[in-house]
């Protein structure tokens, strides 16, 4: 059974709503620039209303992405200092193997230097032409590399998984009556694994329930089929086990992942998300798969004890994993877009609910209904917000998306600008900051038209890709800034 109970901090206000309550002390700081409109327009133009070109310097808050931008920890940057510099049989190394052993239970690793990385080793060794993976929502580098093997992408969700508007506390489960007419569809031969990705990003950082996980590996065991699972989002999954699934709140988080990792024959994770700022693993349980995917590693990545990460990097990584069985740790970024969402919601602006992981995602397709999708309305919303806060979000529709054989843009399902929330690093009253901003946006939203290509890279389009603005409306939306906002920044 599963409950949708409110997301709480740990800690309760007397006299207060809700409020998260940061269980850590800022020791060191970064100054940030809050800089004119006019500059942030200049910005903006040049890095071609794509969020990923702007520069921090241009930034106010960096709300791009969590991936290697969490806070680290005190113990995390110590250990930084003990790294074990060497090539071959590094001790660092050798913490990190058993940190990991201790978290998944997994005898077999494979170190690399970020998750994209062992996505190309996975999908070069089990994907091949013809190739059908089922999985509960892809992930852009993801579905890039299965392609790229001659693999087509399943997503086998359910019908609650793109709704914005939804108390389901487990968007991220995959629809097993889907899957089991993808197999039959397709055949077991032609289908090397099942991908489950915990707190499905594109979708709104969404978590599965372990009831959902072990009705997957029920289907997949009568098939004889294996479960990869990506893990860079596992902490967060965990915990929403924990906060929403009966039977779990008095389990502690180290019980979760083992269960978890259990159900999978791969674990992979992008260790950017999931521990520090750098680096990822792949593990297994199967000597079998170990053997086949090992040979990669010196070929791509490194040699086999440091996969591409420097000793530091490793170092901060092995501590981050085991500071993810802490809920406190874990808590600081969900309790922050937990209460963001409710208070955003609230103000009636389109925002996917229940919050989940890594961000706040504003449903673009809402908040801009006269912005075709044609026009990008999650790329314009991000530019738009950009320039009237200097808040640099990501854009997550169908600039992220692809264009088919005939060359049509493929419409994405949902058109999200994604606000992220790394852990411990913005204060509640920069949140507050983003929450007037938006609210401001939002009542002039009108004012926001949409976009057309100026220079479209063939692959991940959304990375280096610039686009203009259709018309003049960022010049119309900044002198309205100017006239409600006076000199204000
Ligand atoms: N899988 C998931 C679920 C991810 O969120 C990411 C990265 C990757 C794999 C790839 O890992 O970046 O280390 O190569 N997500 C980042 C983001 C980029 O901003 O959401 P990577």
């Amino acid at each position: 059974m599963e409950s949708n109970k409110k997301q709480t901090a740990m800690v309760k206000f007397y006299n207060r709503e809700d409020l998260p309550l940061e269980l850590h002390k800022v020791r060191v700081v970064q100054k940030l620039f809050l800089k004119p409109i006019e500059e942030r327009l200049q910005a903006i133009e040049e890095a071609g209303y794509n969020t990923f070109l702007l520069s921090t310097k241009d930034t106010f808050l960096d709300m791009l992405t969590d991936s290697g931008c969490n806070a680290m920890s005190d113990r995390q940057t110590a250990a930084m200092m003990l790294a074990d510099d060497a090539y071959a049989g590094s001790q660092s190394y050798e913490r990190l193997e058993k940190r990991v052993k201790a978290l998944f239970a997994k005898e077999y690793i494979l170190p690399v230097h970020q998750g994209r990385a062992a996505e190309n080793i996975i999908s070069q060794t089990f994907v091949s032409e013809g190739d059908q993976i089922p999985m509960n929502y892809h992930f852009t580098t993801t579905k890039a590399h299965i392609e790229i093997n001659g693999g087509t992408l399943h997503e086998i969700y359910t019908d609650e998984a793109l709704k914005i508007k939804s108390d389901h506390p487990f968007k991220g489960n995959i629809d097993i009556q889907k899957l089991e007419r993808v197999i039959a569809e397709y055949g077991v031969e032609n289908i090397p694994f099942i991908r489950l990705e915990a707190s499905t990003n594109l979708i709104g950082g969404q978590p599965f329930s372990m009831e959902n996980m072990r009705q997957v590996k029920a289907v997949a065991d009568r098939h004889g089929i294996m479960i990869v699972l990506d893990a860079s989002l596992i902490g967060e999954n965990a915990y929403f086990i924990k906060q929403r699934e009966s039977g779990y709140e008095n389990s502690t988080m180290g019980q979760i992942l083992l269960e978890m990792a259990d159900i999978a024959d791969i674990v992979y994770f992008s260790a950017r998300k999931l521990s520090s700022s750098r680096g990822g693993i792949i593990c297994t349980g199967s000597e079998e798969l170990y053997d086949k995917m090992r040979d990669l590693v010196p070929l791509f990545e490194g040699f086999l004890t440091y996969g591409g990460m420097s000793v530091r990097e490793i170092e901060a990584m092995a501590v981050g994993l085991e500071e993810t069985l802490d809920d406190q740790m874990i808590n600081q970024s969900p309790s922050f877009i937990d209460y963001f969402v409710r208070r955003v919601d609230a103000l009636g602006i389109p925002v996917v609910t229940p919050g989940g992981a890594l961000g706040a995602h504003i449903d673009a397709m809402g908040f801009l209904p006269h912005v075709p999708q044609e026009d990008y309305p999650a790329g314009a919303l991000a530019g738009a917000l950009f320039l009237i806060s200097g808040i640099r979000g990501m854009e997550r529709g169908t600039i992220s998306s692809v264009r088919d054989a005939e060359g049509k843009d493929v419409l994405a399902d949902v058109e999200l600008l994604r606000l992220a929330f790394p852990r411990r690093v913005f204060t509640l009253s920069q949140l507050e900051y983003t929450i007037d901003r938006l609210k401001w946006l939002f009542d002039n939203r009108d004012l926001v038209g949409g976009l057309v290509w100026r220079d479209e890279p063939k692959v991940l389009r959304f990375f280096l890709g610039r686009l203009d603005a259709k018309g003049d409306w960022p010049i119309r939306l900044m002198e309205k800034f100017r006239k409600d906002f006076g000199d204000s920044l």
